[in-house]
């Protein structure tokens, strides 16, 4: 497998059901590097799907567990890109790691409705999303601590994962 060091590293963020994994995969092409999705090395490393984790043991356990398995996957330096869950950007303390580790930060932005919708669709379950009151609340509060991520991307209309993807690999990365 390639080693990272030396090289741009970063972490996708953004709400849930923006699109992190399909940008995170579309970049990965793109760029020639490789990801992983943090989601996904959890459910690994736990032996059991997240919601069913957080159903077990409650958010709290949950948070630990991702905040440890945040620091295996950025010490593994195997991983050029790294998509994060939608809560993981929220803890200062995973920031901050995020920030000392030289792991470059993108917040992925897309309407409410766009992630929604996802969300809805998704065969994943969100059990973070509830309803789409306490969705959209959740949203609204997020945009204030996703924007300190060090670079930020809008997803929507006329500008699809493929197209983000193309422009961080550009902008980000500097390949033309
Ligand atoms: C969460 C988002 C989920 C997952 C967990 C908690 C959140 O990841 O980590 O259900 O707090 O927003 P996705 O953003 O990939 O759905």
């Amino acid at each position: 497998m390639a080693d990272h060091e030396g090289k741009i590293r970063i972490a996708l963020t953004g709400f849930m059901g923006v699109g992190k994994s399909t940008v995170a995969r579309n970049l990965s092409r793109l760029a020639g590097l490789t990801r992983i999705d943090l989601d996904d090395f959890l459910e690994n490393k736990l032996g059991q799907s997240v919601p069913e984790y957080i159903k077990k043991n409650g958010i709290e356990h949950f948070r630990d567990a991702e905040a440890e398995a945040l620091s295996e996957v950025i010490a593994d330096r195997t991983f050029g890109i790294i998509s994060l869950g939608g809560g993981t950007f929220i803890s200062e303390a995973n920031r901050r790691l995020l920030q000392e580790s030289d792991i470059t930060s993108i917040w992925l932005e897309a309407g409410f409705e766009h992630c929604w919708a996802n969300i809805q669709n998704s065969y994943r379950e969100r059990p973070l999303a509830g309803n789409r009151e306490n969705a959209k609340r959740l949203y609204e509060e997020r945009g204030l601590v996703y924007c300190l991520a060090d670079w930020h991307f809008l997803i929507g209309s006329g500008n699809n994962s493929l197209d983000v993807a193309k422009q961080i690999a550009e902008q980000v990365f500097g390949i033309e």
